[in-house]
């Protein structure tokens, strides 16, 4: 670990979590340092060195994290969040929490309370600096996501069975909003357009299971004002998440806490 660096709290010690710390603790040159580690369940999590891994969450303000990055399940925002932004930085990659409009307003309210901040990180999204920027413009803001049925977890969606799924299908059409209950591990990129345009509401999202694909591909499209920007992006997948993702997060959170000198895209 680096000296000094702004310290980090990894919250999942999964696919994308146990790359952001192997990243944090062999490279120095990013100014960080692990915080803490917690998992739900510690055998993952044995071969770290003592005094990482945290047993409660609850306890995660000794810990003296500058940033908590959520790498786990939409749960750790419900159950944890609020109390995070009461004390620190809060970096949830599982976006799908916040479609619940009382915990996104809770959220925000509670950093803007505290003078936190609460990142939204773009993940396998393109663009999003767009849609932001392009906010009170957007008329039509819409993602299209094709995915290969056996990296979607229809554990919330029982009424498909993906064994089932032969053909290019449709699994939902319409507002963001709505998505995010039916498929909350998959679908955080449309959490992440939603949040970073016009909203869970005003945002229009399709889901399309493939058999015939291997990788995850969305399309973005934004259109107002004579203005229209579209976003292809295609992503091979292990488990739930993108490859893309791992080199994402981690520049999400050297966006939010490195401190370089240098080149600095804005
Ligand atoms: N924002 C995005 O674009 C984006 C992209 C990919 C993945 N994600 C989300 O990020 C999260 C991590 O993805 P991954 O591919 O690393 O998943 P993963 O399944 O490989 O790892 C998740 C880890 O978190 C642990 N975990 C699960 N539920 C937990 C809980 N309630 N409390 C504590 N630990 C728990 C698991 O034991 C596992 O070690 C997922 O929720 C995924 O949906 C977001």
């Amino acid at each position: 670990m680096g000296e000094g660096g702004k310290r980090i709290g990894i919250v999942g010690y999964g696919y994308i979590g146990k790359y952001v710390y192997e990243q944090i603790t062999s490279r120095p040159e990013l100014g960080l340092e692990v915080a803490f580690v917690y998992n739900r369940s510690s055998e993952k999590t044995a071969a770290l060195p003592a005094g990482i891994f945290l047993e409660k969450l609850e306890d995660f303000a000794s810990s003296g994290a500058e940033l908590i990055v959520e790498l786990a399940h939409p749960d750790i925002t419900l159950k944890h969040g609020m109390a995070f932004l009461q004390k620190t930085d809060y970096m949830p990659l599982s976006l799908t929490a916040l479609a619940d409009a009382q915990v996104e307003k809770r959220l925000i309210d509670t950093a803007g309370q505290h003078g936190t901040r609460l990142y939204i990180p773009h993940g396998a999204v393109v663009g999003t600096d767009a849609l932001e920027e392009g906010r009170g413009i957007w008329e039509e803001v819409r993602m299209v996501m094709k995915k290969p049925p056996r990296t979607l977890d229809f554990s919330a969606s029982p009424q498909w069975r993906f064994e089932e799924i032969r053909q290019e299908t449709v699994l939902y059409q319409g507002p963001t909003r709505g998505i995010c209950p039916l498929f909350p591990r998959n679908v955080n990129s449309h959490a992440a357009v939603a949040l970073g345009g016009i909203g869970f509401d005003r945002t229009q999202s399709v889901l399309i299971a493939d058999p015939a694909l291997e990788v995850s591909v969305i399309e973005i499209q934004m259109r107002g004002q004579g203005v229209e920007v579209k976003v292809q992006r295609s992503n091979p997948m292990k488990g739930v998440s993108g490859v893309f993702t791992l080199v994402s997060t981690l520049a999400s959170i050297c966006r939010a806490k490195c401190q370089r000198g240098g080149m600095q895209l804005c």
